[in-house]
């Protein structure tokens, strides 16, 4: 039986159905339409397309605007430039993953963040930085993000 979401992938898709070469572009079309390639999603393409799903794995894992999950409620840009990697974005990237139990590019099972990578918000002065959403956060310790996620979990 085809589920929703195969048949929604097997429209979006059609165009590129039986072109191997088309896959970004077609894994573009699936996330722009639906917000990420699930595993289902990825299946579905690596059928219509010909392709090995492996290969599908390969460069939705390699290219880091395509998400695997939803996008959770509150997204959080954790810089790792320069200026605030010198000053410790790794050990706040280390406290987003434990207290989140998440990877980068990846969502908490509760729904609220979304983890991200960025190269440099601009705000460098005050790094290491984070943004949650629209929110800017500087002078970050591992203590203060756990702090501030406990804030937003609160005030749900
Ligand atoms: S390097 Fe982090 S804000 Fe510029």
């Amino acid at each position: 039986m085809t589920t929703k979401v195969e048949s929604q992938v097997a429209e979006l898709v059609e165009p590129f159905a039986g072109k191997p070469t088309e896959l970004i572009q077609a894994l573009h079309r699936v996330q722009a339409e639906l917000g990420y390639v699930s595993e289902e999603a990825q299946r579905t393409v690596a059928e219509l397309l010909g392709v090995p799903l492996s290969q599908v794995h390969e460069v939705v894992t390699f290219y880091h605007f395509f998400r695997t999950s939803p996008v959770g409620k509150h997204t959080i840009r954790l810089c790792l430039g320069t200026a605030c990697y010198v000053r410790g974005a790794e050990r706040i990237l280390e406290a987003l993953r434990e207290e989140l139990e998440v990877n980068l590019g990846g969502t908490s099972s509760d729904g609220l963040f979304t983890l991200e990578g960025v190269r440099c918000l601009g705000a460098c002065g005050l790094a290491p930085v984070m943004m949650v959403d629209e929110e800017v956060y500087g002078r970050l310790t591992p203590d203060r993000v756990r702090e501030i996620i406990k804030e937003y979990r609160e005030s749900e």
